[in-house]
């Protein structure tokens, strides 16, 4: 009987460790600062923490969010990602933010999947045409058009994308649930990878010629952040 409780407990601990390591590991303390330097470390939960008695106001603090960046590239975005390496206040806390600026007429923050955030986005200004595709079998499309004022929540591993369909500028801010929340934009994982990826395994999974693929290849892929 014993043996069977510790069996259960055995079990029980596996689960929750394995769903705790699924997402940011909870907090540990009420914040934990990321430092670089282990010398000024005490503790570790992510990045090393900060010394408490070290910890400033600015650590908690970003500034610049108002300005509207660059969409002159290849799809008409900028995604300004504020994660831990740039605001080392979010450490431990799972949490993170972007601004989102689209040229007007289709500028387009193309499909892409958060490995480790579900994100929340909020439309600032102009109006957006949004989406994600659930997974396998159903791949189901779920999407809206968003107007000033209005968000949309995007669950987590899910490919998603936002386009602008209005003839002036648009500006998003998200937040994401994790302080790395991580980016694969598709289009780049599959046709920009390095080295490239064999192109007739593309062609078959994608049901194109193989010379579609190759000229695919050849383009340049650059991201949009
Ligand atoms: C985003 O905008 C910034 C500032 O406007 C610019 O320096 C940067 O190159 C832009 N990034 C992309 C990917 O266009
Ligand atoms: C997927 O589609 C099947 C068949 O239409 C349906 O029975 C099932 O409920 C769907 N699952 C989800 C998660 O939507």
């Amino acid at each position: 009987m014993k043996s069977v409780h510790v069996l259960l407990a055995f079990v029980l601990f596996a689960l929750a460790s394995s769903l705790a390591s699924a997402y940011d590991p909870s907090p540990l303390q009420d914040f934990c600062v990321a430092i670089n330097d282990p010398k000024l470390g005490i503790f570790v939960n992510g990045k090393f923490c900060k010394d408490p008695n070290l910890v400033k106001p600015d650590d908690f603090f970003f500034t610049g969010l108002n300005i509207a960046r660059n969409t002159n590239n290849q799809v008409g975005s900028n995604v300004t990602l504020v994660n831990v390496d740039l605001f080392p206040g979010l450490n431990t806390l799972g949490i993170s933010l972007v601004r989102i600026d689209f040229a007007p007429n289709g500028g387009e923050n193309p499909p892409h999947i958060h490995p480790r955030a579900s994100e929340i986005l909020f439309v600032q200004e102009g109006t957006l045409y949004v989406g994600f595709v659930t997974s396998n079998p159903n791949n189901t499309f779920f999407s809206k058009i968003l107007h000033t004022g209005d968000a949309f929540v995007f669950p987590l591993g899910m490919i998603h994308f936002q386009v602008n369909i209005g003839k002036t500028a648009a500006v998003a801010f998200a937040s994401l649930s994790s302080q790395n929340p991580g980016v694969i934009t598709i289009a780049n994982a599959v046709f920009g990878s390095m080295p490239r990826i064999n192109p007739y395994a593309l062609a078959r999974a994608f049901q194109l010629d193989v010379d579609v693929v190759k000229a695919l290849q050849a383009k340049f892929w650059t991201s949009n952040n």
